[in-house]
């Protein structure tokens, strides 16, 4: 266990809480400040304001290490500082720091040495504006660190404890070390570098994973035309040692909160320095078309689709998470929308009532394929891997499942009478919806 250490933190969003809960199960003493009264109140009271695994179990252990407050003198106490708020993107694609600059503005003045670190993803090159501005405000005795955040939503806490590194950006690399001390306790190799390279080290993990994403499923895109299976071209690539199995799943595409926005911040960072990054741009239109071919997918079978019920399977970004920022659900369902078609959604957790006002959001996978003339998987939720039964098939008013995760079998799901659309996958020829039954659902749209 680390020696117990005094940590602040700004931010009671997702990064703030992980962080907080993580650092205090490591046995060092925790403030975490927000400016919204209410989320401060709810987490006093034991209540998180989203679905994380694990992470209400960490807060609760570690009650007595952790102080909520909505007062920034509170963090005066603090050895180390975290900077976890939002840093969404702009209308112009850049970073919105206001944020950021908010809580630099509300620091403490502590009488002693601080060390301020940066969470949250910035552009390459905020550090150094921070530090000008600090030293402006005569805040000398407050260091800086850049150790950025690499916690994938629904494995917040796992990630925080079992990292495949931590990356420490230092100015001074005194500052880095009180920083590396906090995490003593936690197994991982340290990458220890200049302020610039930290910030460009999360930026560019980010532009990655989203690429291999991206190249998986043009390669699935072209494996439909040629007659190859996806499923086995990733499995044999994968297994070369250079290239590894992550982050290669075919499907409709990537969202959530951070690739979006980090690969946008990267790409606008690079065109800010003169640099044209082709390849993210490739990256992110891909993805783009990506969420729309299930339309095409779905005509394929359906013809125009007004006037047609489609049941959308799945509405957060991924499993596991009730976040809907980014999630290709929501551009999947508006299309559909667009053309005229009823939807029915369905998520375990995540509410899109207030995002997609023309759809119908069901309690259960079996209301929301009712009368469905076909039924999209866009989330892989373990609730949808037994799709293919008698009773979806009966509830149906056509037997039509696209599975944009790739989630069933399709000799099986054929052989259960649907008819089948993976992703890079063979599928079904055009009518071939088995013995497609024209008649009325038995649930009343
Ligand atoms: C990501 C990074 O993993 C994390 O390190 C970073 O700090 C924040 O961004 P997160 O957004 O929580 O985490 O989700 P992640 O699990 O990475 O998935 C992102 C998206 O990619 C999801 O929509 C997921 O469905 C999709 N995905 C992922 C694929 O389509 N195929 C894959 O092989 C993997």
């Amino acid at each position: 266990m680390a020696d117990s250490r005094a940590v602040g933190i700004f931010g009671a969003g997702w990064v703030g809480l992980v962080t907080g809960g993580c650092f205090a199960e490591l046995g060092h003493e925790v403030v975490v400040r927000d400016i919204v009264p209410e989320r401060i109140e709810a987490l006093r009271a034991g209540h998180l304001p989203f679905h994380e695994p694990d992470l209400p179990e960490v807060l609760e252990r570690n009650r007595g290490r952790i102080r909520y407050t909505l007062d920034a003198d509170e963090l005066g106490e603090a050895d180390v500082l975290f900077i976890c708020v939002q840093t969404p993107p702009t209308y112009s694609g850049d970073a919105d720091l206001s944020y950021v600059w908010n809580a630099l503005d509300e620091l403490p003045r502590a009488n002693r040495r601080q060390v301020l670190v940066m969470k949250s993803t910035v552009p390459v090159g905020t550090g150094d504006t921070v530090r000008a501005a600090l030293e402006a405000r005569g805040l000398n005795n407050v260091g800086y660190v850049s150790n950025p955040e690499f916690l994938a939503e629904g494995t917040g806490v796992r990630d925080f404890m079992n990292p495949d590194r931590l990356v420490l950006g230092a100015f001074a690399p005194e500052d880095a070390a009180v920083v590396e001390a906090l995490y003593s306790g936690i197994e991982a190799p340290v990458v220890r570098t200049d302020v610039a390279s930290a910030e460009m080290i999360k930026l560019a993990a980010n532009a990655f994973l989203s690429t291999r994403i991206s190249f998986i499923n043009e390669i699935a895109n072209v494996c439909e035309l040629v007659g190859a299976d996806v499923e086995d071209v990733a499995k044999g690539v994968g297994l070369d040692h250079r290239l590894g199995p992550h982050f290669f799943r075919a499907g409709v595409g990537w969202g959530g909160s951070c690739f979006g926005k980090d690969v946008s911040a990267l790409k606008q960072l690079a065109g800010n320095s003169g640099y044209h990054f082709q390849l993210l741009a490739a990256v992110i239109e891909v993805n783009e078309l990506q969420k729309r071919r299930v339309i095409a997918k779905l005509e394929k079978h359906l013809g125009k689709l007004r006037g047609k019920t489609i049941a959308v399977l799945g509405l957060a970004f991924k499993p596991n998470t009730d976040d809907l920022r980014d999630a290709p659900s929501l551009v999947i369902a508006s299309r559909l929308l667009a053309e005229g078609a009823s939807v029915r959604t369905w998520d375990p957790v995540a509410d899109a009532r207030d995002r997609l006002r023309g759809a119908l959001q069901c309690g259960s996978v079996l209301d929301a394929v009712a009368g469905a003339d076909a039924a999209v998987i866009v989330t892989e939720w373990p609730e949808l891997r037994g799709l293919a039964s008698k009773e979806v098939r009966e509830a149906m008013a056509r037997p039509l499942i696209v599975d944009g995760r790739n989630v069933l079998d399709p000799e099986e799901t054929r052989a259960a009478g649907f008819a089948y659309e993976g992703i890079g996958r063979g599928s079904s020829p055009f009518a071939s919806l088995p013995e497609t039954p024209e008649r009325e659902p038995k649930v009343p749209r």
